[in-house]
């Protein structure tokens, strides 16, 4: 199986000329979206590119996986209030403090806009875009390794985390790779003091005990 750096330095699939066409539309409307953001830019076609290489390695397709990474965070172009505005008029459920869970809504914001946009994108990659801040109960392997590639794709700092789930590429399932960057995610979040959305708590017990009921 391969490892982090084979992920990372993979080669492309042999994609068909409408894959190819696709693929180059969605990275120059990227570009034009987050044009005064280049280091978010910059991000997001890392975790394309890595989103790939781990749905290669994994099974998983690497089509979908390169349109999900390529469009997640398309919605880091809003500013918080827009972000918020548009969450509002969608009627996405917030909790009792909107402000706390902005960080978490470009990916459901997206998920919701951009199909109208591009309906030839599979449901499966607005799927993934939705729940790549969040996580949920229910886990496809592309929502996996969408997560997983957002969290350590080559741009990303190295921290001691990130670094253990680089580690594990290739040699662990992928369910068990998305789990390691999950808990490192909330761990992070409880060591910086950061506010952790209360879904996240019961999307990690489902988790869990989904994981317990596998024997793993
Ligand atoms: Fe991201």
């Amino acid at each position: 199986m391969t490892g982090y750096e084979e992920v990372v330095h993979h080669r492309e699939p042999d994609y068909s000329e409408a894959q190819r066409s696709l693929i180059a539309r969605l990275e120059a409307d990227l570009a034009i979206q987050l044009e005064r953001k280049k280091h978010r830019l910059a991000h997001s076609l890392s975790v394309a590119s890595c989103a790939e290489g781990l749905a290669l390695a994994y099974g998983a397709d690497p089509f979908e996986a390169r349109l999900a990474g390529t469009l997640h965070d398309w919605d880091k172009a809003l500013t918080s209030e827009q972000v918020l505005a548009r969450a509002r008029e969608l009627g996405v459920d917030m909790g009792v403090d909107p402000v706390l869970v902005v960080p978490l809504l470009h990916g459901i914001v997206a998920a919701r806009d951009l199909p109208v946009r591009y309906p030839e994108v599979p449901s499966e990659v607005w799927h993934a875009i939705e729940v790549h801040t969040t996580a949920a109960p229910e886990m496809s392997p592309l929502d996996m390794v969408l997560f997983v590639a957002d969290g350590i794709e080559p741009l990303r700092q190295k921290s001691p985390g990130i670094e253990e789930t680089r580690a594990l590429v290739g040699k662990v399932a992928l369910p068990d790779l998305f789990w390691d960057s999950f808990v490192g995610g909330i761990i992070y979040v409880l060591k910086g003091s950061r506010y952790l959305w209360p879904g996240t708590i019961d999307t990690y017990n489902k988790l869990a005990a989904a994981r317990a009921g596998s024997g793993a």
